[in-house]
């Protein structure tokens, strides 16, 4: 990924921690956007000070068309994606609020429609592109109280599918992950850290994230992609 421009979303969040490093140390020129600036401390705290130069930090809520659009137009070219802005919550389904529903979808996948659209716009136009989305184990294998999460990660691969087909034929590739837990900060505050090492850690996701947004995955697409680690 050396001297690419790679918009790099929820890159100060927990899986964040692992793939921001890694995708710097491929020699990429990287914007991650972010909402919470102690989240930016945190991942400075990690970042080597010879890396700066090449890390960018955007303010940005990318549930909101236009504040996407201004954002790859100020970045001039997008050349990968990588977009790990998600989020959960659950929920028994005839207990589950409309909003909360909605906000699933938002966050989950309209983030994921809008970041994709924008940045083809710009791989279309320079005829070259790797995409990289996030889903959940959950989105194959849905569990009691997830179904807006489990719905719309399995949207995230369809219109990570979707848009492999679309670019065939091109330089553009875009594949999915599909993680269970992954050992975050936020992971062993909520569930305690008994059984932490089962879970996937984000810098062996981070390895995985960065073969497939190389030059060298330039015949993987559409793939679906489990890590599951030992869940
Ligand atoms: N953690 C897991 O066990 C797990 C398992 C399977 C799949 N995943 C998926 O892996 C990805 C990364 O998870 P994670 O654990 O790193 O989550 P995280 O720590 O919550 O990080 C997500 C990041 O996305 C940002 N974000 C959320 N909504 C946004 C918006 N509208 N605009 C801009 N930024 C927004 C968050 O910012 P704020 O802090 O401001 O909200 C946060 O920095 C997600 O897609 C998640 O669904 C996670």
């Amino acid at each position: 990924m050396r001297n690419k421009q790679v918009l790099l979303t929820g890159g100060t969040g927990g899986l964040g921690l692992g793939v921001t490093p890694a995708v710097l140390a491929q020699g990429a020129d990287v914007t991650v956007t972010y909402r919470n600036s102690q989240e930016v401390e945190r991942l400075k705290g990690i970042i080597s000070p010879a890396d700066f130069a090449r890390l960018h930090f955007v303010y940005t809520n990318l549930e909101t068309e236009a504040s996407v659009e201004d954002l790859v137009n100020r970045m001039g070219r997008v050349d990968v994606l990588i977009h790990l802005v998600g989020g959960f919550s659950m929920g028994k389904t005839h207990e589950y609020s409309f909003d909360d529903w909605k906000h699933e979808f938002d966050i989950n996948l309209n983030t994921t429609f809008l970041t994709c659209k924008y940045s083809l716009k710009s791989m279309l136009a320079h005829g070259y592109g790797r995409i990289v989305t996030v889903s959940s184990k959950a989105a194959v294998e849905p569990a009691g109280q997830l179904a807006a999460y489990s719905a719309a990660k399995a949207g995230v691969i369809a219109l990570t599918k979707a848009i492999a087909d679309e670019t065939k034929g091109t330089n553009i590739t875009a594949n999915v992950v599909l993680p269970t837990v992954i050992d975050t900060p936020a992971n062993r505050q909520a569930m305690g850290t008994e059984n932490a090492d089962e879970w996937v850690k984000p810098q062996s996701l981070a390895q995985l994230i960065c073969f497939l947004a190389s030059e060298a995955a330039k015949d993987i697409r559409g793939a679906a992609i489990p890590i599951y680690g030992n869940v």
